[in-house]
């Protein structure tokens, strides 16, 4: 097999969003409208939505943690894949990202279902502790503290819980043992803790889609 030029993978990340990923013109809008707010354009690849969106339903989740908001794209994609009646608590930690990821869920049709909480999420998750368990939640927030998030996901948890961490390829920098990258040290620590932490079970996929080289990682709490 050929090795991926950049011409080669963009042409099939193209082909299966274009063959498998429907067109929804609230995600589009909510791209746009970020994108006009200033937002920076990292929201997940389509593939990529369309990934929490299958792992929401597969694993008939009501319940739906997300770390790290910024315009509810990704939002968006988990609460099509959740009941009338599921609910997401999202946390973000700019009130000005906030208030665009309000707009576009209100015009999605899935405002009623989505909980926007403002703040860092070291000091929101703590307060969520007492309520239901999460059944699925998506890391996807400053990497430094990805392993503070990972314990907060199996408290939060319950034994079934699907968790899902972005970022965690960065075009191959999380391979790097010398990395001197805050971000790159915090994926790594992250994964270790999937790899050690007796609460997970997990495995890591390398992405190559709209957004570059990456990849997602994807646990269970056991
Ligand atoms: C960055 C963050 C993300 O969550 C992402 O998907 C891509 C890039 C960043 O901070 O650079
Ligand atoms: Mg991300």
């Amino acid at each position: 097999m050929a090795d991926p030029t950049p011409d080669a993978w963009q042409r099939l990340d193209a082909y299966f969003a274009s063959t498998l990923v429907e067109s929804d013109p609230a995600l589009a809008a909510a791209v746009a409208d970020q994108a006009a707010a200033g937002l920076p354009p990292i929201e997940v690849a389509p593939v990529n939505g369309k990934l929490l969106h299958l792992l929401a339903r597969m694993s008939g989740a009501r319940r739906v943690l997300e770390i790290g908001t910024l315009g509810a794209y990704s939002t968006i994609w988990l609460a099509r894949g959740i009941p009338d009646d599921g609910w997401i608590v999202t946390i973000e930690a700019e009130s000005r990202n906030a208030e665009v990821a309000r707009a576009n869920l209100d015009r999605a049709g899935v405002g009623d279902r989505v909980e926007i909480r403002v703040g860092r999420a070291a000091d929101v998750l703590p307060t969520l502790a007492g309520e239901l368990p999460f059944d699925l939640v998506f890391i996807d927030a400053d990497k430094e503290s990805n392993a503070i998030y990972l314990d907060w996901a199996a408290k939060l948890g319950r034994s079934g819980t699907v968790v899902v961490v972005d970022n965690v390829g960065r075009g191959g920098r999380v391979a790097d043992p010398a990395t001197v990258d805050p971000q790159v040290i915090g994926t790594q620590r992250g994964l270790e803790l999937l790899g050690r932490d007796p609460r997970f079970d997990a495995t890591a996929l390398q992405t190559l889609d709209a957004k570059g080289w990456d990849g997602v990682a994807i646990a269970l709490v056991v």
